[in-house]
């Protein structure tokens, strides 16, 4: 229905022209407009245009866009067809919208200002006409014209001319340094300790988030070689994959779902005398020669099966046999081992006797991180120990909250054993086994000395999902509320199901039987991912919050606040937050290295007695998203910052952690990787300098910088924190300038240290493979020069 037709059902209280309260004093009035371009798709939201005379037209700042539509997904979503915006008698604007031509679903938004916009609503159009009625507004005659002080017209002015100066700050780049910093020279200063000054900071400063995205679980991290190992790929994953995805042979094979191993797991195969099965891993199986592989599988009645490595040419590098005798369902395991290191072989499997139904054919290799079975890929999971993350945030942002009602990640599908697991396809296009669940990642956390961070779904998916042709089954419907009860059970059960005695409580007892009896000392939950802070998502939340606090009143609960710095779901998510009292509040922002130069202050600003920050994504955006030496210096620059606010900003994560080359969604990451290499990018040194040099005080100090040069100055960072147990004072200095910095450091007595550690990592600004170096001097150090396009990090080790 059209929205001006709503309109004509006298759902409106017609006022007469304008009486806007606020404003009565001031006479100086003009004319304004509301209105789309319809550009791009009718993604260019709304506009405003002013008139004197009701006759010429003036656009606001060439049309700046005030307020775009969140409905839908990235691409195809977002659109905002014939918006409408009233006043209301509550002296707010509010503008009533379609997300599409079907005008089957309406988005409503209010605002103050016109220039703040709250989290936008979305309702069937029967329902938007029902909670409209209930609003009482002004009208003006003409449709989206208003007669406003010229102070409403200021504000709009100001706001988008201050955005667009704003966004050219954000963009500057160091390509154009040589003509910003032509006259810089490089300089001397004095990096001034006031040893006196101290305030204790957190020590789960640096984390780490896990995601699976860019194929960073299956195929990455968890160290499955059989991809499809449970023939449960289906179109659904990504409208290309079936039940034998991955399986290159099928030869004399069907498909079966008649008697499956678990419910959960309906597909298997059928393989007749002489037929043959071969799997080709993820992009290849990765072999080591002389080293040990798991095999298993589910079988099914007699047979005999010959299990073979082959190689690219076809030839076996290793094999051995395996009777399968059983009539209902039976896991066989057999070992073994590769005769030669491949980078791309396969698994065969050839029935020899009669037909045998199988499934779950798995191949391990026996070296996973710490030996664990059903482990992670050892050199990539040490890798990420070597950041010594603090803490894990996991299963992941937009995964976890997933892509409608129905893709929302369920932990309780995550755990058991693997054949009982419920697989679900990816919101990033592909598939996930859950073999990699909840129990594996706390033992991750375990493993790697890192505090657990579970983030589950708000009861409301991904605000970007789409609708998957219901109404509003995506975006932003929320779980029904006769399933909310169920839901919340579930999260309380997660939180059993990690601190739970192992005998006396039911999670606690499925955790021991897992084979982990102790605790994981679960002090972490994280509700809802950069959501819209919708209606839909506060009442739940709100639920969910109430819910955890009243049984577990220990647990530490960290809300969201969108994928911004700024704007609606920030402002108001913060709202949300401090009005509930939240612990901590996750903040996303992926930004340009500009951002974080000219916001270096932005936690000072922080009102200390609300929740703590969480600042779980982030990430140095240039053009073209390269991971390199000048996008590294932003993200050096920007953890100075952060750390120097690090009684507030307890814990930070870059995002994402992971990404498979060749399977890759979002970029930049953290770490590249292939089946055989690592590649670690020059912002994961940044990651690894912080997290092996953090501190728990922060110590006061104070950098002379050249007068007048607000430029060069806004491109240097200092951080100097102490480890308290070992003494150590730790001093970062970030020289994001094309210019050599000689910094005097006697403040820091010399008497007290035994040596100094210094890392450094340097690189032209479009470097991508600069790597951390490290020296050792004997000592102490007066001073030291960070050079040009550098980080370093110096550690006065502590006379004992
Ligand atoms: O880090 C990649 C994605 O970015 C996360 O899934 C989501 O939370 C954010 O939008």
């Amino acid at each position: 229905m059209l929205i001006s037709k709503i309109l004509k059902t006298g759902l409106i209280t017609l006022l007469g022209f304008i009486p806007l309260s606020s404003s009565a004093v001031e006479t100086d009035s003009l004319l304004i407009r509301a209105y789309t371009t319809n550009l791009n798709n009718n993604r260019s939201g709304l506009s405003f245009a002013y008139s004197t005379d009701g006759k010429q037209w003036i656009p606001v700042a060439d049309h700046f866009s005030f307020l775009r539509s969140d409905y839908g997904p990235h691409g195809l979503g977002k659109r905002m067809l014939d918006p409408q915006v009233f006043y209301g008698t509550d002296e707010q604007w509010y503008c009533l919208f379609n997300v599409d031509e079907q005008a089957k679903v309406q988005g409503i938004t209010s605002s103050a200002d016109l220039v703040l916009w709250k989290p936008q609503d979305y309702f069937p159009v029967g329902e938007m006409q029902e909670r409209i009625k209930k609003i009482s507004f002004t009208s003006s005659k003409e449709a989206n014209t208003f007669k406003v002080p010229r102070s409403v017209l200021n504000k709009l002015i100001n706001h988008a001319q201050l955005t667009v100066y704003r966004n050219g700050l954000y963009s500057e780049q160091m390509k154009d340094d040589a003509v910003r910093f032509a006259a810089l020279k490089p300089f001397n200063t004095r990096l001034k300790i006031d040893f006196a000054q101290t305030k204790k900071i957190s020590q789960e400063f640096i984390g780490i988030f896990f995601e699976d995205i860019n194929y960073a679980a299956d195929g990455g991290l968890y160290a499955e070689l059989v991809q499809n190992r449970d023939f449960e790929y289906s179109p659904k994953d990504n409208g290309k994959w079936n039940s034998l995805t991955a399986w290159d042979i099928a030869e004399k094979v069907q498909l079966s779902t008649a008697h499956p191993v678990h419910v959960n797991n309906p597909n298997y195969v059928i393989v007749e005398k002489g037929g043959r099965l071969v799997n080709s891993g993820f992009d290849g199986i990765r072999l080591s020669a002389g080293d040990w592989y798991n095999l298993s599988l589910f079988g099914r009645t007699r047979a005999k099966l010959k299990v073979r490595l082959i190689d690219g040419e076809g030839n076996s590098v290793g094999g051995t046999s395996l009777n399968i005798n059983s009539r209902e369902w039976k896991k066989y395991e057999v070992v073994i081992r590769a005769d030669k290191t491949v980078a791309n072989a396969k698994l065969e499997i050839v029935a020899e006797t009669a037909p045998v139904e199988l499934d779950m054919i798995s191949l391990f290799p026996q070296k996973t991180f710490k030996g664990r079975k059903n482990g992670l890929r050892s050199d990539l999971a040490q890798l990420i120990a070597d950041i010594k993350p603090r803490f894990v945030r996991f299963p992941g942002g937009c995964v976890a909250h997933g892509n409608g009602l129905h893709n929302i990640y369920h932990w309780k599908h995550s755990i058991g054993p693997l054949e009982s697991r419920k697989p679900d396809r990816n919101i990033w296009g592909y598939h996930q086994t859950k073999g990699l669940g909840f129990f594996e990642y706390f033992l991750f956390c375990e493993d790697i000395g890192a505090t657990p961070l579970p983030v589950l779904a708000a009861g409301v998916p991904c605000q970007n999902s789409a609708a998957h042709g219901h109404t509003l089954a995506g975006q932003q419907g929320g779980i029904p509320m006769d399933e909310m009860e169920s839901y919340i059970q579930d999260i309380l059960d997660l939180i059993e199901y990690a601190n739970g005695d192992a005998r006396t409580t039911e999670w606690g007892r499925k955790r021991a039987a897992s084979g982990h009896p102790q605790p994981f000392n679960l002090r972490y939950l994280g509700i809802g991912n950069e959501d819209l802070i919708s209606e839909v998502f506060k009442e739940r939340f709100t639920m969910i919050v109430d819910a955890v606090r009243k049984k577990y009143p220990e647990i530490q609960i960290i809300g969201t606040s969108g994928p911004f710095y700024e704007g609606s779901d920030y402002e108001f998510g913060w709202q949300l937050a401090s009005e509930l009292k939240l612990d901590a509040v996750d903040e996303h922002y992926y930004v340009p290295p500009g951002w974080m130069i000219h916001n270096q202050d932005f936690y000072d600003r922080y009102d200390r007695s609300k929740p703590k920050v969480y600042l779980g994504e982030y990430a140095a955006h240039l053009p073209g998203r390269p991971s390199n030496i000048e996008t590294a210096l932003a993200e050096a620059l920007h953890l100075c910052n952060l750390e120097r606010n690090a009684d507030m900003v307890t814990m930070t994560s870059y995002a994402p952690l992971l990404a498979k080359e060749g399977r890759t969604q979002w970029r930049p990451d953290l770490i590249y990787f292939n089946n055989t290499e690592l590649k670690p990018t020059v912002n994961y040194e940044v990651q690894k300098m912080f997290g092996n040099n953090s501190g728990d005080e922060y110590i006061v100090s104070e950098m002379e910088l050249p007068a007048g040069q607000r430029d060069a100055n806004l491109r240097i960072a200092k951080s100097v924190v102490r480890d308290t147990r070992s003494g150590d004072i730790i001093v970062k200095l970030a020289n994001l300038l094309p210019v050599d910095i000689t910094v005097n450091l006697s403040g820091i007595d010399s008497d007290k240290v035994s040596a100094v550690e210094k890392i450094l990592l340097q690189g032209a600004p479009e470097d991508k493979n600069a790597r951390a170096l490290n020296y050792r001097i004997e000592g102490g150090m007066d001073q030291v020069v960070v050079p040009k396009y550098a980080f370093t990090i110096l550690r006065f080790k502590s006379k004992p």
